[in-house]
């Protein structure tokens, strides 16, 4: 296994397509998702990316952000996305044809130092056993006055409603176990700082879930982590499960987590 790279739904070794096929789903179900494109702008406006520069994408998955950036920086610039995931990477070539995908890991970034203009990683450093090594890393690779915006949650935020409380207690908790790095939005900064970069500006949304998935796939993934750690049996499941249901049946559903991107440069 890569250095940092833990398992998790989105870690850095090899997986089936199947669960390929299910990593993409999440993707796509939360890119449809209103806080994810508004972010993506902030962090475009942000970068105030010129026509002609290179750009990295860490972490590209089904490469939606590099398409934005390469249709940003035009056909004089150049984005490349890294991922270690080969399905990924072939996902991202068929998405966002302008823009280039090699293998990589966020911890060894193929480029020379000072070579880069922008660099971003959205929801990349929640997987990561080690950010700090990543925003050092990103330090080396940017050239002097090249810019960041690193995005990822912060789990501490996730709220669920209805339920009764101890068992939404027991569910935002595995929410928080499912990744090696649940609080990496509120470390952003200090990791970006301590890398020698100037942090300028942070934009925040909330990943908002609509109640036509307050029983989904998220939520029962939830309820079976709750159940393997043994902390509530089946029963309390299939009783929280209906209590969303019925919240979402009468507008009374809420399920969030809160996302910040983080700028800096150097
Ligand atoms: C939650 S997805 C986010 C994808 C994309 N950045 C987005 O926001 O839609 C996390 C991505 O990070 C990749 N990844 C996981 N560990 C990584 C590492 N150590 N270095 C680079 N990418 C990594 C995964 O393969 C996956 O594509």
């Amino acid at each position: 296994m890569p250095d940092g790279a833990r398992r998790g739904l989105f870690h850095a070794d090899e997986i089936s397509p199947a669960d390929l096929a299910k990593q993409i789903a999440t993707l796509d179900q939360q890119s449809g998702l209103p806080g994810i494109p508004r972010l993506r702008a902030w962090t475009i406006a942000a970068l105030g990316l010129r026509s002609g520069e290179k750009v990295l994408d860490i972490g590209s998955g089904t490469g939606e952000l590099a398409r934005l950036l390469a249709e940003t920086v035009g056909a004089d610039g150049e984005v490349t996305g890294i991922d270690p995931n080969p399905g990924m990477r072939a996902e991202a070539e068929r998405r966002a044809p302008r823009a280039t995908f090699v293998d990589g890991n966020a911890y060894a970034l193929p480029f020379d130092d000072g070579s880069l203009d922008a660099v971003t990683c959205e929801r990349v450093f929640q997987h990561l056993d080690h950010p700090e090594k990543v925003t050092a890393e990103i330090a080396r690779v940017l050239r002097p006055g090249g810019r960041v915006v690193v995005t990822d949650v912060d789990w501490a935020t996730a709220i669920l409603h209805p339920g009764e409380p101890d068992i939404v207690r027991v569910m935002t908790e595995s929410m928080r176990c499912g990744v090696v790095n649940p609080f990496a939005a509120r470390g952003l900064p200090g990791q970006l700082a301590g890398a020698g970069l100037t942090v300028d500006d942070t934009g925040s949304q909330a990943l908002i879930q609509s109640p036509d998935a307050a029983t989904g796939p998220m939520v029962r993934m939830l309820c079976r982590m709750a159940v393997d750690r043994g902390v509530i049996g089946a029963e309390d499941c299939e009783r929280f499960l209906a209590d969303l249901a019925a919240g979402a049946e009468n507008g009374n559903f809420h399920m969030s987590v809160t996302m910040f991107a983080v700028l800096a440069h150097r």
